[in-house]
C-alpha cells in the first residue's frame, strides 16, 4: 500500500526514538521511500549510522547543507507526500504550535503544506501540562493529526500517559491518511456555506449568526480528500479551489442548481433564511415619523427539499444515463430544542440522503465555535454520533462516513 510513497520522518530526542527504527523497516518493506530528519537531541538516543542504514538514505539533521539550488528545508517538504514526527517531544510539539523555526525539522515543519502527523512521547506530567495541550489543540485546529501517547511504565521511571504509542497505529494513521488523498479522488463536490443575506434596502439585510466555518472546513477537507471542489458561499474565504460567491438564497439556489447535473455529493451547509423581504426597497428606507414599521416576508425556495426532488424525478424518469448515479444530497439540521426528534423528522420532509444534525442552543460549539459536535443521520434510520472535535476532524469524519467510493 506504500508502495512508491514519500515518507519525511522526523526524530526528536526522547528514548522513544529508538523504537522508530523498527518503523523505518516496517515502511521501507511497505515499498515507500523514507527520508529522514533528526533533531542533534535525538542522535543522543540512536545514531545516524542506524537511521542510515535502515533508510537507506542520507540522514539530515542540521540546516543549509545546500547541495543545489534549493534549501533543504525547502526541497525535503517539496519531496514528501507526508510528514511523521516520531517521537514528538513537548519541546518540538511546542516549536511547531508557535512557528519557531531553529532547525531543519521545525523550519521542514513550518514550511510543510501536506498531512502532518505526531507521535508525541514524554514524561507524564509533561504530557499533563497546560501549555503542551493547548499547543497540541492549536495544531489540531491546524489540520495536523496527533497519536495520543498511551499509558504504561515510562523510561523516566514514572508510571502514567507518556510512552509513544504503538507501530501498529503510527503504520496505519500513515498508511491510512496517504490513502486519504484517493478517497473522492474524481468525485465533484458540491458544498454551501454561511447564511443568506436577504437585502432590505442597499444598506440593510436581514441575516443569521452562520460563520460559514463548517461547511469551509468541509470543502478543504473534500479538497484534501482529492475531490473537485465547488464552493458556493455567502462569506468571501481565500481557498485554493472553485468558489462561487453569492448573497440571497435565490443567489445560492440559482448557483447550486447550475451545478447539481454533474455533482456526485451536494452538501447544503449553509443557513439557508427561510424568508426574504417581499419588495427591496431601491433606495434607503428613511426614517418617518410613525413608531413602527412593518416589513413583509416572503417564503424563500427550500433549496434542499427542491434539490431532493430533482434527484428523485431524475431517478424516477430515467433521465441518469447507464451507470450513472444521482450525487448523494446531505443536508444540515440547526436546532435550539428537541435536536434528535427535530433532525428524524426533518430528514424524511426533505428527502436527502444523510442529515448532519448540529445543537445551536450550546454555545460551546456550533455557529461561530471552532468546534462542533454533530450526529449524522441517514435516510436508513443509521445515526452515528460524532463527539466534540475542531470542525476540520468532524469535517473529516462526515466525509468519510457519507463517501460511497
Ligand atoms: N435549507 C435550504 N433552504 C431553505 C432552508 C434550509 O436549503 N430555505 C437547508 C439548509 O441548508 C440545511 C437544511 O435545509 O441543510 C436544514 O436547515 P434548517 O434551517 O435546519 O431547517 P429549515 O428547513 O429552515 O426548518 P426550520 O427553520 O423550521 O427548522
Amino acid at each position: 500500500m506504500l508502495q512508491g510513497k514519500h515518507i519525511l520522518l522526523g526524530i526528536t530526542g526522547g528514548i522513544a526514538a529508538y523504537k522508530i527504527c523498527t518503523l523505518i523497516r516496517d515502511f521501507k518493506k511497505a515499498g515507500a521511500d523514507v527520508q529522514i530528519i533528526a533533531t542533534p537531541n535525538a542522535l543522543n538516543f540512536v545514531t545516524k549510522l542506524t537511521l542510515q542504514n535502515l533508510s537507506q538514505n542520507e540522514v539530515f539533521v542540521e540546516e543549509f547543507n545546500v547541495k543545489d539550488w534549493k534549501p533543504e528545508h525547502i526541497s525535503l517538504s517539496d519531496w514528501a507526500d507526508i510528514m511523521l514526527i516520531a517521537p514528538a517531544s513537548a519541546n518540538t510539539i511546542g516549536k511547531i504550535a508557535q512557528g519557531i523555526a531553529d532547525n531543519l525539522l521545525t523550519s521542514v515543519a513550518c514550511a510543510f503544506s501536506k498531512k502532518i502527523i505526531l507521535a508525541p512521547a514524554m514524561n507524564v506530567n509533561m504530557w499533563n501540562n497546560e501549555a503542551v495541550q493547548q499547543n497540541l489543540k492549536i495544531l489540531q485546529m491546524r489540520g495536523v493529526e496527533y497519536l495520543p501517547p498511551e499509558s504504561g511504565f515510562l523510561a523516566c521511571g514514572y508510571t502514567g500517559k507518556g510512552r509513544l504509542c504503538s507501530l501498529d497505529k503510527i503504520y496505519n494513521a500513515v498508511d491510512e491518511a496517504l490513502n486519504y488523498s484517493q478517497m473522492y479522488k474524481g468525485k465533484k463536490v458540491v458544498i454551501t456555506a454561511g447564511g443568506t443575506i436577504e437585502e432590505i434596502d442597499p444598506v440593510r439585510y436581514i441575516s443569521n449568526y452562520s460563520s460559514g466555518k463548517m461547511g469551509l472546513a468541509l470543502a478543504k477537507t473534500a479538497n484534501d480528500m482529492g475531490a473537485e471542489v465547488v464552493f458556493i458561499t455567502t462569506k468571501d474565504f481565500d481557498v485554493p479551489f472553485k468558489k462561487v460567491l453569492v448573497k440571497s438564497a435565490l443567489d445560492m439556489q440559482n448557483a447550486v442548481n447550475e451545478e447539481f447535473d454533474s455533482a456526485d455529493y451536494i452538501i447544503m451547509a449553509a443557513a439557508v433564511a427561510d424568508y426574504r423581504v417581499k419588495e427591496r426597497s431601491e433606495q434607503k428606507i428613511k426614517k418617518g415619523e410613525q413608531n413602527t414599521i412593518t416589513l413583509e416576508l416572503v417564503k424563500n425556495p427550500d433549496i434542499l427539499s427542491e434539490l431532493c426532488k430533482r434527484k428523485t424525478s431524475a431517478s424516477l424518469e430515467g433521465e441518469l444515463s447507464e451507470g450513472q448515479r444521482a450525487g448523494i444530497i446531505v443536508g444540515f439540521c440547526a436546532e435550539s430544542e428537541n435536536l434528535m426528534e427535530n433532525a428524524k423528522a426533518k430528514i424524511e420532509k426533505k428527502g436527502c440522503d444523510y442529515l448532519i444534525a448540529n445543537d445551536i442552543s450550546r454555545s460551546d460549539i456550533g455557529f461561530n465555535s471552532d468546534e462542533n459536535e454533530v450526529t449524522i443521520l441517514d435516510n436508513n434510520g443509521a445515526i452515528k454520533k460524532i463527539s466534540k472535535a475542531p470542525k476540520n476532524v468532524i469535517a473529516r469524519k462526515i466525509l468519510e462516513c457519507i463517501n460511497t467510493k
